[in-house]
């Protein structure tokens, strides 16, 4: 009885030993456990999850060839058509069988269509000539708007920014309030028959386009128009008249730091 007294006490001393080692530590090697368990689970997961994403994505493209053609219809219908224009008032020589290119830049005010035009011209073989529709002869009536816009597709406008006889591309800039807004419709059908691809630019900043608009009737307003645009400059008298329809350089330095 003693003994199993003895024993009773030694077991509960043996018992209590353990007790009083901190459950505390217990519970966070246990919670140390099972944060191991659940992440090498998530990992074990996601390879599982990546694996099987990748078979059926390559499924997909064994399987189902046809988007592919689809992609390359959209492409082909993207890429800008080819024309073989015949100027009346130059014979484009051997370059006769070059294809070219037409493009319009429709555009506000001061969305960076003089400095896209002016990178465009820096090409040897394209030719954008700059705003031709500033002179209000050109858009007086949508028969002289095609007019214009005939003479500049068949390679027979001259200016400034005009190039050789293998020209490989050959547009304009235009303005929405140079008649375009008018004959819409009209310009569309055109743009549309003739396979003129058309680079749209436009400032998306709401605050700036609004700015642009107010600058804008500024000008137009405020100073003269003489209708010369000029996409290159040659000389520091061009470089007055570069930008818009002729807005001096130095009275726009203000417009321009808005624009940066
Ligand atoms: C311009 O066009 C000519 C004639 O087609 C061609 O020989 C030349 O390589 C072109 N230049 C550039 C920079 O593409
Ligand atoms: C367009 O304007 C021109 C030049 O003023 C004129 O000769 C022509 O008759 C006009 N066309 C139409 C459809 O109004
Ligand atoms: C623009 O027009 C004004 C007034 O008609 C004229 O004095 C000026 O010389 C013209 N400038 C150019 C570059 O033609």
């Amino acid at each position: 009885m003693a003994e199993y007294v003895c024993l009773f006490h030694k077991d509960t001393v043996i018992v209590k030993s353990p007790r009083k080692s901190p459950v505390f530590l217990r519970t966070i090697v246990l919670l140390f456990g099972i944060v191991c368990g659940i992440y090498i689970c998530t990992v074990c997961l996601r390879q599982i999850n990546t694996v099987s994403k990748i078979k059926t994505q390559n499924l997909q493209v064994i399987e189902s060839p046809s988007p592919d053609s689809n992609i390359l219809a959209q492409l082909e219908a993207r890429i800008p058509t080819l024309h073989y224009p015949k100027p009346q008032t130059f014979s484009r020589g051997e370059c006769i069988q070059n294809p070219v290119r037409f493009f319009a830049i429709l555009s506000m005010q001061r969305s960076g269509s003089g400095w896209f035009e002016t990178l465009l011209n820096s090409h040897i073989n394209i030719s954008s000539n700059g705003e031709i529709f500033c002179a209000m002869d050109r858009r007086k009536n949508i028969s002289t708007i095609m007019q214009t816009l005939d003479r500049v597709y068949k390679l027979d406008w001259f200016n400034s920014a005009s190039k050789n006889e293998c020209s490989a591309a050959v547009g304009f800039k235009w303005m929405l309030n140079q008649g375009l807004i008018e004959y819409h419709k009209e310009i569309v059908e055109y743009f549309n028959y003739r396979g003129v691809s058309v680079v749209f630019l436009f400032r998306r900043n709401l605050l700036r386009r609004m700015v642009s608009l107010l600058a804008n009737s500024h000008d137009r307003y405020a100073k003269l128009l003489n209708g010369t645009h000029k996409s290159h400059v040659h000389s520091q008298e061009e470089s007055l008249n570069v930008g818009g329809c002729s807005f001096k350089l130095q009275a726009d330095n203000q417009l321009y730091i808005i624009n940066k």
